[in-house]
């Protein structure tokens, strides 16, 4: 048996094995961000990993960057994700919920009242908006007054009390991939001239508040989680901060002071490349950081083993392959050969591409 599939210890959790379902934005979503009931298949289907992070789900109206994305403010949407986490843990499985500001990547078109995206400074992102007309160029954000910043925490505090009552294991702090947290860590990102810009410190005040309001309502850092994504150039192809090895290192360093569960880092840039410029090191982040290191980015099964051999990571993420294999875990025990699902299928659309691929052995059973 690859230790990879043997259980692993998470602070006061037990997974089955070390494999983690990364999260997946599907877009599946009503245009109230109420997910559909088939959400309760596909999550349940895939209760074999030791643990899920669910799609990004947006902690307010405003945090809405792309159709159809699940949200996680109203009761409706509660109600629905209660469903959802009744359905895994039925299957023996353990979700958390991922906490999703857009920030500037959005569009009025998603908006609230179709009001211009908010984010630390007035920086128009390269690239295409997922509208419910299609896609459409990016604007220019509204840069965040200083006195609005507060109200974005409590909206935060808010989204994990929610998260709490939907029955959620626990909660990832999205802080990747160039949305709002990490709009606010990078230089390039955050020209600010009040206290939440400028020196380091000052960029991770708003990132560290939200973390500071998210594990208050856990009852400590002990079923938090956060993403960083230190080496992504998204939504463009040039690096993202002018120092990313002394940005995150204080990052990492601040985030001890939670007690947080893990670290979820993407190694290079998202489903592009595991390569990483000489500005980044994961080595140090998962040297400095106190709790537990999932890695994620193209992982296969050879690589993660190679990977857990070498102590660069506990948990191991993996996101393509989870769309088209629900029984992944039974697929890396056998060597059975992995699906692969089509581009049209990974966002918009309905059950079919999402909720009613086979396993290898077919239609994957679930408890109800
Ligand atoms: C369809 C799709 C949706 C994604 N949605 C999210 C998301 O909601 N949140 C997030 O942090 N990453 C998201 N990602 C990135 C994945 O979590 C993961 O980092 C990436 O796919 C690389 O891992 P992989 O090579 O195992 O697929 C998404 C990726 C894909 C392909």
């Amino acid at each position: 048996m690859s230790p990879i599939l043997e259980p692993f210890t998470l602070g006061d959790l037990t997974l089955k094995n070390r494999v983690v379902m990364a999260p997946l934005t599907r877009s599946r979503s009503s245009t109230e961000g109420v997910p559909p009931d088939f959400a309760v298949d596909y999550y349940a289907q895939r209760a074999n990993a030791g643990l899920i992070i669910s799609e990004a789900t947006n902690i307010s109206p405003q945090a809405v960057g792309y159709a159809y994305t699940p949200g996680i403010w109203s009761d409706a949407q509660v109600e629905a994700w209660k469903s959802v986490t009744a359905g895994v843990h039925a299957n023996g499985g353990l979700i958390f919920l991922q906490l999703w500001h857009t920030g500037r990547i959005s569009h009025p078109d998603v908006q609230p009242d179709g009001q211009l995206p908010v984010a630390p400074s007035a920086l128009k992102p390269e690239g295409t908006a997922f509208t419910e007309s299609g896609m459409q160029p990016h604007v220019t954000p509204r840069a965040l007054e200083t006195d609005e910043i507060p109200g974005i925490v409590e909206d935060y505090r808010r989204a994990a009390e929610n998260a709490k009552r939907a029955g959620f294991d626990g909660v990832e702090i999205h802080s990747a991939n160039n949305y709002l947290l990490e709009q606010f860590v990078r230089d390039s990102t955050n020209h600010r001239t009040d206290q939440y810009g400028g020196s380091i410190e000052n960029r991770l005040r708003f990132p560290l508040a939200v973390v500071k309001a998210v594990t208050e309502v856990w009852g400590g850092g002990h079923r938090v989680g956060i993403r960083l994504s230190p080496a992504t150039t998204e939504p463009g192809k040039t690096p993202l901060d002018s120092d990313p090895k002394a940005t995150f290192g204080a990052y990492v360093e601040a985030l001890n002071a939670f007690g947080l569960l893990y670290v979820h880092t993407i190694e290079g840039v998202t489903q592009q490349t595991r390569d990483v410029p000489d500005s980044v090191d994961f080595g140090q982040i998962r040297k400095r950081f106190k709790g537990a290191y999932i890695g994620n980015n193209q992982y296969t099964l050879e690589l993660a083993e190679k990977d857990l051999a070498e102590g660069r990571a506990d948990l191991f993420s993996f996101g393509r392959p989870y769309i088209a294999n629900p029984d992944l875990v039974q697929r890396l025990e056998t060597g059975a050969p992995l699906a692969e699902a089509p581009k049209p299928y990974w966002y918009g659309g309905g059950a079919n591409g999402y909720s009613d691929w086979p396993g290898m052995n077919g239609p994957v059973a679930i408890k109800r």
